[in-house]
């Protein structure tokens, strides 16, 4: 399995999967947006042979220092706890962590991110529409910039809260 950055190519492809994972097409969509923005920061892609099967992507937020979002996260069916998703995040945050990024903030279930080092505690003071026990954040640097402040998703978000 590799990781490496979308290409156009792979773009039907990145659309199907995220659909099939969510099993409904809100995600894609989202993707889809998110890149013609111009706001697909960092999307990888996991790739075995010729088939994608594992697809993340970055956008920047709005918040008190530069900042990513990681939304959405999809692993193909069938293909699910191979570690696929996990070699997708780590790889992520690694980029992420090359540029001049502060944090990454995700909104998903603690018992996923927690892993990687998202924390819900160090996410508690911003405000945020997600903001709640699932809305966690992970420090790229020694510590957080700062830890309150508002933070909001790119503008592909908006009325998915
Ligand atoms: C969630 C998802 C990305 C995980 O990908 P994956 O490649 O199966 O993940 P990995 O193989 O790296 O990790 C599997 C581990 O995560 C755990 N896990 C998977 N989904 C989980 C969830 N929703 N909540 C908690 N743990 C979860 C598994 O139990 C497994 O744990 P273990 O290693 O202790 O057995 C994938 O199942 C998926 O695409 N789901 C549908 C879309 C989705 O919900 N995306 C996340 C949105 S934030």
């Amino acid at each position: 399995m590799q990781i490496r950055d979308e290409q156009p190519r792979d773009h039907a492809a990145i659309a199907e999967l995220v659909e099939r994972a969510f099993g409904q097409p809100v995600e894609a969509r989202l993707v889809e947006k998110l890149r013609d923005d111009g706001d697909a920061a960092i999307s990888l892609v996991a790739e075995e042979g010729d088939a994608i099967v594992g697809h993340i992507l970055l956008s920047p937020m709005a918040a008190p220092f530069p900042a990513l979002g990681l939304a959405p996260l999809a692993v193909l069916p069938g293909h699910e706890r191979k570690g696929i998703g996990s070699a997708l995040v780590k790889a992520a945050i690694a980029r992420a962590g090359e540029r001049n990024y502060g944090a990454v903030f995700v909104l998903g279930d603690p018992g996923y991110y927690e892993r990687f080092g998202f924390r819900a505690a160090l996410a508690a003071d911003f405000s945020s529409p997600y903001a709640g026990p699932y809305f966690m954040v992970m420090p790229l640097r020694e510590s957080l910039p700062a830890t309150t402040g508002r933070v909001d998703y790119a503008r592909a978000f908006d009325g998915l809260a």
